[in-house]
């Protein structure tokens, strides 16, 4: 039996069939059972900044673990300390951090932290993904993903992403956050308007409510920047954060900013594995990484390349987005023939919707990576004539 056949039968269906049995991976490249190459311009869905294998994220890991695996939170370590640290740097505000092992468990972190003020009403925008346990699910717009579980906790209010009006007009003296990605990664990368996050500020701030900006996705380097919203200069309550940060080892943050750091206190939330030195060391590996080989540069370039390569194509009719998570719109609802030819040309390419792509390659592929899918471009997206 294959890898597949026997993934069939012994795990639960909840992601359809794999399609394939990746069994090793190298750089921004990853080979199947059957020993074929592709480069992989998904990057494990936006986590593997540094691709596959990365010495120096092998190295900070393995030596971890022989010195101090894991210590629960009874107990802290360097390494815990150390992110931590290096995190609130990037928000360059003063705050505190709470570690966890996912971008759903650091907004389920977040959401609690919201009901510490009081309030309970939140404002999540149309479009977005939070994730998929039941507090981080109450916030994720799509209805497929809600209704088999609702009733989801919370009352939550969902308005049109980049809408500043509907925005006003949805919060109130009650509110007690409002929750946005800079750029919606699961919605196919949509870029709201400039202003929205400014705006977002400035009407939580006039209701006393907090900003929470979940940067799961856009965070650590993807879209160029450390954080995807620091551009807008805008200072928010919440940052959460995971997928890059732990590079494939996982890794969740949640960062309370000003008033909003002491807000969960002792007894209010938990959990085992998060702030594990391990996954501390990873996540250090990562942010070293990023900053000794230049990767936030690399990612605007490869970026500006790619989007070179896939606008060349008529087929597309637009790419959006920032650095290396971006998206592109095809002409037709052609998106899954277009990933699954990719792949027969030995490309990882992903649709987040029937004429939809997105990219999100290691921030360390190479120029000549993006050249050979620019190469194949237009017989991926061209459909046979018959
Ligand atoms: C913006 C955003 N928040 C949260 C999540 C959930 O993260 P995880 O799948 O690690 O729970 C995702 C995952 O795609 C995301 O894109």
């Amino acid at each position: 039996m294959t890898w597949r056949e026997r993934y069939a039968d012994a795990l639960m269906n909840t992601f359809g069939p794999p399609r394939l049995a990746l069994v090793r991976g190298e750089g921004a490249h990853v080979w199947d059972e059957n020993g074929r190459e592709y480069v992989d311009f998904f990057g494990g869905i936006a986590v593997n900044a540094l691709g596959h294998g990365h010495p120096a994220l092998v190295e900070a890991v393995t030596t971890q673990l022989r010195t101090l695996g894991h210590v629960s939170n009874f107990f802290t370590s360097p390494p815990q300390v150390e992110l931590a640290e290096r995190l609130l740097s990037l928000v360059d505000a003063d705050g505190r951090v709470f570690l966890s092992n996912s971008g759903t468990e650091a907004n389920e972190a977040a959401l609690k932290l919201t009901r510490r003020t009081g309030r309970t009403r939140l404002v999540a925008m149309e479009g977005s993904f939070h994730g998929r346990t039941m507090g981080a699910l109450a916030l994720t717009s799509k209805a497929a993903y809600r209704e088999p579980f609702e009733p989801l906790p919370g009352e939550v209010t969902f308005v049109p992403y980049g809408d500043a009006e509907a925005l006003a007009a949805a919060v109130d003296d009650t509110t007690a956050a409002v929750v946005v990605e800079p750029l919606q990664g699961e919605a196919g990368v949509v870029v709201p308007p400039d202003g929205f996050l400014e705006a977002a500020r400035a009407i939580t701030s006039r209701h006393g409510a907090l900003l929470w900006v979940d940067e799961v996705q856009t965070g650590i380097g993807r879209t160029g920047a450390w954080l995807a919203h620091t551009e807008s200069g805008v200072i928010p309550d919440i940052v959460t954060l995971a997928k890059g940060l732990g590079g494939g080892i996982p890794v969740g943050a949640t960062i309370g900013l000003g008033d909003a750091a002491t807000l969960l206190g002792p007894g209010n939330h938990g959990t085992t594995f998060g702030g594990n030195p391990v996954a501390c060391a990873a996540a250090l590996a990562v942010l070293d990484t990023i900053e000794k080989e230049g990767l936030l540069e690399a990612a605007i370039a490869r970026g500006e390349q790619l989007t070179r390569a896939v606008t060349s194509a008529p087929e597309v009719t637009g790419v959006a987005g920032r650095g290396l998570l971006l998206g592109a719109q095809l002409a037709n609802e052609t998106a899954a023939a277009v990933v699954a030819r990719g792949q027969e040309r030995g490309f990882l390419l992903n649709n987040t919707g029937p004429a939809r792509l997105r990219f999100a390659p290691p921030l360390t592929i190479s120029e000549a990576d993006v050249a050979a899918l620019g190469a194949a471009w237009a017989d991926i997206v061209t459909e046979p004539t018959r």
